[in-house]
């Protein structure tokens, strides 16, 4: 029930209709049995910086960042821990003491949702892609002690990220000649169409593969690396796991992670 001790939360973003962190949010909230509810912001970039302030005047308790406002944000905003600033981005706003504290929790949402089918210490990985949410994931493996090789389509943009963040880097083709214990798949390919960047017959040199795409939540990467009998993992866990972080950010307190998931589940569908 909203009632007038009730704090609020949210996603900042452009569209949001189709997130699925309210979902999974509020029902962390009700779960706990936490007074918040969890809204979605449709702000503009035009618009971005009057919203961001404005968490503040309003007494707004933290909100999600995503598309397309994840490094822009970065100019509105007290503090910025010094993960986010080495990511460049920042998917988490605490509004702590009216203050707006900026972190990032897409790097933990990876490092965990892997977890839960290997340990990433002393690991070799490949990482498809060099977007935003490529360097998230690729800091993460190298906070976990995995080490990294970064491929790209666009070859510069991969050596770009891997030089920053120290390690190595190949083309999309390279794939035919590695292994690797772990294959993470960061591009847009396989989203909302049944492609893979990766021919099928490379997959049985990786014990697990991830594709952080979730929707659909079984793209065709993870039903080939599945027939091959890689240990698979979706996308969803690491929404999950973000947005668990986030919540513990928030409320001080332990995000029910299988609630979590459920409801993102069911709001996918
Ligand atoms: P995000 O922030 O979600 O990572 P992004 O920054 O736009 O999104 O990055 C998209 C990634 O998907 C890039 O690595 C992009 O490769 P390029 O750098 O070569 O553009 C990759 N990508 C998009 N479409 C692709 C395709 N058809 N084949 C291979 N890679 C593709």
């Amino acid at each position: 029930m909203i009632t007038g001790q009730t704090k609020v939360f949210g996603i900042i973003g452009y569209p949001v209709a189709h997130s699925l962190s309210p979902a999974m949010h509020n029902a962390a909230f009700s779960a706990i049995g936490y007074p918040g509810v969890y809204v979605p912001f449709p702000v503009s970039k035009d618009l971005l910086a009057q919203a961001v302030v404005g968490l503040k005047a309003l007494g707004v308790g933290g909100v999600s960042v995503t598309v397309p406002h994840k490094v822009a944000v970065m100019d509105f905003l007290d503090t910025i821990d010094p993960l986010a600033t080495r990511i460049g981005a920042v998917n988490t706003i605490v509004v702590r003491d009216g203050r707006l504290e900026g972190t990032n929790t897409d790097w933990l949402g990876a490092v965990r949702a892997l977890e839960e089918a290997t340990d990433l210490k002393g690991k070799k990985a490949v990482v498809l892609g060099a977007g935003g949410a490529a360097r998230a994931v690729v800091f993460g493996l190298l906070e976990a002690g995995s080490r990294v090789v970064v491929l790209n389509r666009t070859v510069a943009k991969a050596e770009a990220l891997a030089e920053e963040l120290g390690t190595e880097a190949g083309s999309l083709e390279d794939i035919n000649r590695l292994s690797a214990d772990i294959l993470i798949q960061t591009t847009t390919v396989g989203m909302d169409e049944d492609r893979s960047p990766v021919p099928a017959t490379v997959l049985s040199r990786f014990q697990v593969v991830m594709d952080i795409v979730y929707s659909p939540l079984k793209t065709r990467l993870l039903r080939e690396a599945e027939a091959a009998g890689c240990r698979i993992v979706d996308g969803l866990a690491m929404l999950v796991y973000q947005g668990a972080a986030q919540f513990e950010l928030w409320t001080g307190q332990r995000a029910p992670i299988e609630i979590m998931r459920q409801a993102a589940l069911r709001a996918l569908r």
